[in-house]
């Protein structure tokens, strides 16, 4: 039987197009704004090349308009009370409702994607992200005590889920009583064109929400305008690389939502008619433009010639063709750009050897289109199993083991999502933790709801949108605003002289890898009390730091270890701390002169605090949330992996303390770069470490100079987290790294913690900052 074509129609979303003239202006301020650039530039509508209207091309002070609109918007926002945003956001996701089909028939338009898509996913999501988040607008207050908004938010698009992104990036931003300037993608703008017009008619008080339409420049604009407190981006890693940099050492808040190669896993048990529809859902949803995908197809060995066989069978089925048509499966290619890669990287797949497969049919000639592909036969390392195509090419591979399947399924740069198939719930609530990746679907793919956090590992970026774990990317601390431009410490120092039997002059060692070990480089530095040198310590170097590195990556039972075997080991070190507290205090005293009250102070605190994080290794958890279909998702906090982390130089033992414990309460292994000039109680530390069973490479301390030591950690790709506590340059030099593989950071730039203080040198914000948010996702029913 041959289908006929069942066209949506377009009429309304073209009238609309219509209505204003094919030609819009910039929304910003509450008004329509003529840009000041007057530049305008084109959408097309992918599927048929025709023109659909002229957008506005907001340059920089098109860009400092909508940002001063905001920053004068947010005071009042910001204060209003929270049931009345709340309000606001309920009001939206009404309206896109009422409006879902204006608002689909348009994106499908605009973008290419099948009306089938943008009906049932695209719309729905968008209203349910503002429905969700008008719920965290209301309860704000109750549920996150202790935040509030962070201020003016840059957000940036892309262009494959035009409304959605807009929704994901606007709902949590406003709910938390922040105001936003967003750019559209270049390709896609309608969609946020009409979002505007619906703000207008819901009344939201004007600067709130101002779109600036415009390219990569009118991006960039607002990443470096001052005012900004906090970018938002979705996009291509090379793009988010840019903006890490560009942003590094301004103190600006920054999440990135990147690119992905994720693996679809498929176990030989698996319901291989269920795995077929999944691996539709996974690469040729969206004709493979998401940047979760489940673009590399991994099966267990002996079904794999049998699913090759089922998925070829499924792929001669599907229709490629006009979004606007209801029975289209794919639709177009967003661009002669995106289709021109995609056929780039095909070749080259060819090239290198993959074999290409592709159904007998052919694609219409009318747009950009590009048919469902799968390659075999190809090597993990090879370009198409590597790099992101985002398009509908789908590359398989082969496994054997288990083990050999998580291998696999790590082998990327990326990190962002994973699907596993089996009918073994054991086997694969094994596997998902150990797959690196923010998502993880077990027998589905790509189901995304505003109460799951969706974000990246490695790669793939950083934070989370959507969930209570999305929320902490809108808000700060109330606390933050008590931290001090200048450098906290005791005072006033004491006079009192040490006997000289407490003068050591040793060469106080490294600790690396559970032994204690000498500087490579052979060097030592003195250190300093406030009467002449007390004593040595080894200037670390690049080599100690990598062997450092290594020692902590080797370390695997730490992370294994429950929270209840953790703790176990840290109360074990609070107790044999505090059987040594006399010569801590002793130490601090010599080293800094301070009172022996104060220095007493410091080591009760630094007990303390290794009590707190020992109580909360088994208590820092997840979460189940609430999604709307019938799934368990689990929210669970993970260990970063391998962390950096440079000491403040105040409070030598106190801020080794607060910083180092919560690391390791929480299951990363260490590399720690102790305070500069006083630096002997981290090295004393090591004492009471070895007779603590802290496992060897768990903590690895690296004396020496922070200027040089912390750009080799920075630039290290074998850690995973890197914080920072020192100077602005220190932490500007950090983030600017860290843009290499994408490693969380977490510094301080100008900002300095009083670390006795509980509300800032100990809490929750430690151990957020030292974990990520992995969902699982668990369907149910029979
Ligand atoms: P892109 O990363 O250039 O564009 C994303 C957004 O960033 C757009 O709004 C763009 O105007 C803006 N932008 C571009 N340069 C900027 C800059 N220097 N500063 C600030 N903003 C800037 O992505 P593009 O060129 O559309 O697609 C290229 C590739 O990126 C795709 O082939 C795909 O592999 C990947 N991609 C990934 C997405 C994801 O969801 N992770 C989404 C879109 C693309
Ligand atoms: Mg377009």
């Amino acid at each position: 039987m041959e289908y006929g074509p069942a066209p949506e129609s377009s009429e309304a979303a073209l009238n609309w197009l219509k209505g204003h003239g094919n030609k819009f202006r910039l929304y910003i301020d509450g008004k329509w704004q003529t840009p000041v650039s007057k530049k305008y530039f084109e959408s097309t509508n992918p599927s048929t090349k025709d023109f659909l209207a002229k957008i506005p091309w907001g340059g920089i002070k098109d860009v400092d308009k909508a940002v001063k609109a905001a920053e004068k918007a947010l005071p009042g926002w910001s204060k209003t009370a929270s049931h009345v945003r709340a309000r606001y956001l309920y009001a939206i996701a009404r309206h896109i409702q009422k409006n879902a089909r204006l608002f689909s028939v348009l994106e499908s338009l605009d973008n290419g994607k099948t009306i089938r898509e943008t009906r049932d996913i695209d719309i729905p999501l968008a209203a349910r992200h503002f429905y969700h988040h008008a719920g965290w607008a209301q309860l704000m207050d109750t549920e996150l005590p202790g935040f509030q908004k962070i201020g003016v938010i840059g957000q940036i698009i892309p262009w494959n889920f035009p409304l959605m992104m807009l929704a994901w990036k606007i709902a949590p931003a406003i709910a938390m009583g922040n105001t936003v300037v967003l750019k559209p993608a270049e390709l896609t703008s309608l969609t946020a064109l009409l979002f505007a017009e619906l703000c207008e008619q819901i009344k939201l008080p004007a600067g709130v929400v101002n779109i600036v339409t415009g390219d990569g420049e009118t991006g960039a604009a607002l990443v470096d305008h001052p005012v900004i407190n906090k970018i938002a981006f979705t996009g291509s890693t090379e793009v988010g690389r840019i903006i890490r940099q560009k942003t590094a050492g301004t103190g600006k808040k920054l999440s990135l939502e990147l690119g992905g190669k994720s693996p679809f896993v498929v176990f030989e048990d698996s319901d291989l008619d269920g795995v077929v529809e999944g691996v539709v859902d996974a690469i040729w949803f969206n004709q493979g433009e998401v940047c979760c995908a489940g673009s590399r197809l991994l099966v267990q060995e002996s079904i794999a010639a049998k699913l090759y066989k089922k998925i070829k069978t499924r792929m001669e089925k599907l229709r490629v063709g006009d979004s606007m048509d209801k029975a289209t499966d794919i639709g177009a290619i967003v661009s002669p750009t995106q289709l021109k890669t995609i056929e780039t990287l095909v070749k080259k797949g060819i090239d290198e050897g993959g074999q290409m497969w592709q159904p007998s049919w052919a694609c219409p000639k009318d747009g950009y289109f590009y048919p469902p592909t799968l390659f075999t036969g190809v090597t993990p390392s090879s370009t198409i199993s590597q790099e992101e195509i985002f398009g509908p090419v789908l590359v398989a591979m082969t496994f054997r083991t288990h083990q050999e399947a998580v291998k696999l399924a790590n082998n990327t740069r990326y990190g962002l999502a994973a699907s596993i198939w089996t009918e073994n719930i054991n086997l694969a609530l094994d596997i998902a933790p150990k797959i690196k990746a923010g998502t993880v679907w077990i027998n589905c793919t790509n189901i995304f709801d505003a109460a799951s956090g969706f974000g990246g590992y490695r790669e793939s970026g950083f934070g989370r949108e959507g969930g209570k774990e999305g929320l902490y990317e809108y808000v700060r601390s109330i606390h933050d605003d008590k931290i001090s431009n200048h450098p906290v410490d005791y005072k006033p120092r004491s006079t009192v002289r040490l006997s000289s039997s407490l003068q050591i002059d040793r060469t106080a060692k490294m600790y690396i890898g559970g032994k204690q070990v000498r500087p490579d480089g052979g060097y030592s530095m003195p250190v300093m009390g406030p009467h002449g040198q007390i004593g040595e310590v080894g200037e670390g170097n690049r080599k100690d730091l990598r062997n450092a590195v290594e020692a902590a990556h080797s370390q695997q039972t730490w992370t294994a270890m429950t929270g209840h075997g953790r703790a176990q080991v840290l109360y074990y070190l609070a107790e044999n701390l505090d059987a040594r507290k006399l010569e801590f205090a002793q130490r601090l005293i010599s080293m800094l002169g301070v009172t022996p009250k104060d220095a007493r102070e410091e080591v009760e605190l630094s007990i303390k605090r290794i009590y707190f994080y020992a109580a909360m290794t088994d208590k820092y958890d997840g979460q189940v949330h609430h999604t709307i279909y019938r799934n368990v998702t689990l929210a669970m906090p993970e260990p970063i992996g391998v962390m950096g982390i440079v000491c403040p130089n105040e409070f030598p033992l106190l801020g080794f303390v607060s910083t180092v414990l919560p690391a390791i309460a929480m299951g990363n292994t260490t590399v720690v770069v102790p305070s500069e000039n006083a630096p002997l109680s981290a090295t004393d530390f090591y004492q009471v470490i070895e007779t603590s069973d802290v496992p060897g490479g768990v903590i690895n301390i690296v004396t020496g100079k922070k200027d040089q030591l912390t750009p080799v950690l920075a630039n290290h790709y074998d850690i995973d987290g890197l914080w920072y506590f020192g100077t602005t340059e220190g932490s500007k030099s950090v983030e600017f790294a860290s843009a290499e593989n994408m490693k969380r950071t977490w510094v301080s730039p100008g900002k300095f913690r009083d670390w006795r203080k509980d509300d800032q040198g100990q809490g929750a914000e430690f151990l957020r900052n030292s974990t990520q948010i992995k969902n699982i996702w668990i369907p149910y029913g029979a």
